[in-house]
């Protein structure tokens, strides 16, 4: 492809010419290797003197970013010259909006520990990818003129059945396809809710520990954060302020300590939102591994007041990197939801919808299911019957019926964060519950996930855990 250089801009010519082809080799739009066109033919194309282009081009190659090749050219250099890093700080940086600047976004590790109990993370090497594959392949085989356009902002009308479908067989939360959104995961789910029902100001609670990335959601929308404690029935009613708008909550896996919310309390917490005119947003993101025979009933189909919004996800069941979540929510609000997710996005990609409503209908999504959360229960199993054998006087673990990891708190006075540092430098990735907490340092314990964990790798990555307490 021809280098676009254009002469407006300050400076004389050769200047011009020479920061332009510098920031190229620097950004990588002229790539190592790649030939120059001869100083003659830029000259031409650009009428200014060939000498012009030819002192651009010499410095450049005095500053090792071109070299010259008797007879063949000239081109950019195999290494050229590093650029400065990029300074959040100039006098010409443009600052993000002062919510923003407690926001910033590690970059994803791809380092995996030997033995590996993060949090929040399904095993993806027992996927079927082999039936996954023939599903999107279909979608693409299948696909009409019609389909290759916009569609649906709520989503594939085949998934949204399905969802409705399995929603209400699985948590019986009955509704129909209309008043399902396909999301972006639940994270595109929050965002749309925030967006419809929050001005800034408005106060969101969230539970402590919870969450992150959704109470960091709810406060870039500009909302009032409060943090509300959890106990062994989930939430305390008793502890939110008066004035709130939405509680976000995960009653069937409490975020990260696992216990899920009492019938008791999840009745406590229906009657104060109607009281207190707040929406509840509940978060199911990994009920469907299931440990105990009967689950409670969902929020939102105790709720007879439509206050309740019921988000799920497909991250654990299926893959993170699908971004397939779905959002149920109240007649009220679907107009404005919709609405709000054409502005957000136009609509999810269809391919991976309409692939993953094959999927389910084909029954290999109850499948996928049953099968995994064997694994996953036998995994389960194993870390609780090594932590009651050898960690038994050291620590509590925290009961819970569902999901893909356990916490558990330290009964002895023990420095959880030195000891997660140690067994990281031991090979042993565990999480410190401390990463949870948003208002203060609460009390210190670990979680444990099995999602990543092979079952014959468990014992020794809990004796190494031993090892180094
Ligand atoms: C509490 C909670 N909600 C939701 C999710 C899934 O988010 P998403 O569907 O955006 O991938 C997770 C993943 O770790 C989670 O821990």
């Amino acid at each position: 492809m021809e280098f676009h250089v254009s002469l407006a801009g300050r400076g004389d010519l050769s200047a011009r010419i020479y920061r332009q082809l510098h920031e190229a080799v620097v950004d990588g739009r002229l790539r190592s290797g790649e030939k120059l066109p001869p100083t003659r033919e830029l000259a031409r194309r650009l009428a200014v003197s060939r000498n012009t282009v030819a002192l651009a081009y010499e410095r450049l190659t005095a500053e090792g970013f071109l070299v010259g090749r008797v007879g063949a050219g000239t081109f950019v250099c195999a290494n050229p010259p590093a650029p400065a890093p990029a300074t959040a700080t100039g006098p010409g940086a443009v600052p993000p909006r002062p919510v923003w600047r407690g926001l910033a976004t590690p970059r994803a590790s791809t380092r995996r520990p030997p033995y590996d109990f993060g949090v929040g993370v399904p095993d993806t090497s027992r996927f079927p990818m082999a039936a996954w594959r023939r599903q999107v392949a279909r979608q693409l085989r299948d696909v009409t003129a019609a389909d290759t356009l916009y569609g649906d902002p709520a989503g594939h009308p085949g998934l949204r059945a399905e969802i409705a479908r399995h929603v209400g067989l699985s948590r019986s939360v009955r509704v129909s396809a209309e008043q399902v959104l396909v999301t972006n995961g639940t994270q595109q789910a929050l965002d749309l809710v925030a967006r419809v029902l929050l001005a800034p100001g408005d106060r969101v609670a969230v539970e402590e520990p919870g969450y992150p990335p959704a109470r960091e959601l709810f406060a870039s929308h500009g909302a009032r954060l409060a943090g509300v404690p959890v106990d062994a029935e989930g939430v305390v009613v008793q502890a939110l302020p008066v004035d709130t708008r939405l509680v976000y909550t995960t009653p069937s896996h409490q975020f990260p300590l696992g216990p899920p919310m009492s019938l008791d309390r999840r009745t406590a917490l229906l009657e104060w939102a109607r009281d207190a005119g707040a929406v509840i947003v509940e978060d199911d993101y990994d009920s469907e591994f299931r440990f105990a025979d009967r689950p409670l009933e969902p929020l939102h189909s105790l709720d007879r007041g439509d206050r309740v919004l019921y988000v799920g996800s497909f991250s654990k069941t299926m893959l993170p990197m699908l971004r397939l979540g779905f959002l149920v929510a109240p007649p009220s609000l679907l107009d404005a939801l919709r609405a709000a997710k054409r502005l957000a996005d136009l609509q999810s990609e269809t391919t991976n919808q309409g692939a993953m409503a094959g999927f389910m209908a084909d029954g290999l999504f109850v499948r996928h299911l049953r099968r995994v959360t064997r694994e996953y229960a036998a995994r389960r199993t194993m870390i609780l019957t090594v932590l009651r054998r050898d960690f038994a006087d050291r620590l509590e673990v925290v009961p819970s019926t569902a999901g893909l990891h356990l916490a558990a708190w330290p009964t002895g006075d023990v420095d959880v964060t030195a000891l997660v540092e140690r067994a990281a430098a031991a090979g042993v990735g565990v999480a410190d519950l401390a990463e949870y907490h948003g208002f203060g340092p609460g009390r210190p314990g670990i979680a444990l996930g099995y999602g990543r964990i092979d079952l014959d790798r468990i014992e020794e990555g809990l004796r190494l855990l031993d090892e180094v307490w």
